[in-house]
């Protein structure tokens, strides 16, 4: 077993899941690799190959990923070209990889010149998540992660939804037995959605609603907003565009932005950002097609508009409209 954790999170519990794995009388390694986004690189998998080539790691060999979705994503690409792909399992510790980015088998490194550019579908053998290591995860990063739950629960699952207004307390405090209901709840609805479309040809759009502004948003302010915060702000603004194209209620809009305000994220797009600078971005996101920008959007708590296509095509001038309407509810 060769166990591989960003230097944070082996220092946390790397150690203490390689003893347990040693006491049941299997062969265990823990490799280790500078933390952040910017080690999810080819420079970073090859580094790894070859502490796997020095270890001897055969096509026996299975790689637990232990730590956030960098981790997952980098541990889980490493595994699926190693020896033509060996078996991996995710073991994640981040509220973004339990929810998120350890289910659906997409794995990658990223490229300078763009994020997940290198990768594979590769699916876990199985997916561990013990709720207990969130104890030790900084808040931004658990906020990061329940953005991710707000928008499963409003595109997709109303109970979700309402799990959160109504327990945001204890999650906010990470309460075990809230956090474990929500990891449970939004996990299933990344199961549900990515199981019948592993390959996003349909219904795995529903998983950017928020993010096409979201991802823009995060491009132009230089990566200053954390992926979370974004996509936070991307679905206030996504959620009113539906209200302006007359798909959702203005009600539905503004109990979306309180929820994500009362959990202490942001939901307003930061000065100095330009409606065009974002704009461009979104015509350049790789979800664009021809120039045309797509959105998944609500029509309901937890029901997605758009019917058969998933998505919905808005023109520039509307989104350009909400961009630069003044910071309140339309
Ligand atoms: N494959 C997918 O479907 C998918 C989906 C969503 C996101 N992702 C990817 O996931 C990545 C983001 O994931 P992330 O937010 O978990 O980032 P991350 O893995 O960098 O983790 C964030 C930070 O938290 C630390 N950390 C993780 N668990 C901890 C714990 N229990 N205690 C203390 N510190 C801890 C890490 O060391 C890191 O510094 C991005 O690269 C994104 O592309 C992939």
């Amino acid at each position: 077993v060769a166990i591989v954790s960003d230097s944070r999170v082996a220092a946390l519990y790397g150690r203490t899941l390689l003893e347990d794995l040693r006491r049941l009388g299997l062969p265990a390694h823990l490799i280790s690799f500078p933390r952040g986004e910017s080690h999810k690189t080819r420079e970073t998998k090859a580094r790894l190959e070859d502490r796997l080539a020095r270890l001897g790691f055969g096509r026996d060999g299975v790689i637990v990923a232990l730590g956030g979705g960098v981790t997952g994503d980098l541990a889980g690409f490493l595994a699926a070209t190693w020896h033509r792909g060996v078996p991996f399992i995710q073991a994640p510790t981040s509220l973004v990889a339990m929810l998120d980015a350890s289910i659906g088998g997409k794995v990658a490194v990223d490229h300078p010149l763009a994020k997940n550019l290198i990768g594979a579908f590769h699916s876990p053998l199985a997916v561990y998540a013990d709720t207990d290591s969130l104890a030790t995860l900084p808040r931004r990063e658990f906020n990061g992660g329940l953005a991710e739950a707000v928008k499963c629960g409003a595109i997709a699952k109303a109970s979700l939804f309402r799990l959160i207004e109504r327990h945001r307390e204890a999650i906010l405090k990470r309460d075990s037995r809230a956090v474990v209901r929500l990891v449970l709840s939004a996990a299933d609805v990344k199961a549900t959605i990515v199981s019948g479309d592993e390959r996003e040809q349909g219904r795995r759009k529903l998983l950017n609603f928020g993010h096409t502004l979201g991802h823009a948003l995060e491009w132009a302010s230089g990566y200053r907003l954390r992926h979370g915060e974004a996509v936070s702000i991307g679905m206030v603004l996504e959620s009113r565009l539906a209200v302006r194209e007359g798909i959702l209620q203005a009600g539905v809009a503004s109990r979306i932005e309180t929820l994500l305000r009362r959990l202490g994220l942001p939901t307003a797009v930061p000065r100095g950002l330009s409606a065009e600078a974002v704009l461009s971005a979104a015509r350049r996101d790789k979800k664009a097609r021809g120039g045309s920008i797509f959105f998944a959007l609500p029509e309901q708590l937890g029901r997605h508009a758009g019917g058969p296509a998933w998505v919905v095509h808005v023109p520039d001038r509307r989104i350009r409209q909400i961009l630069t309407l003044p910071d309140m509810m339309p």
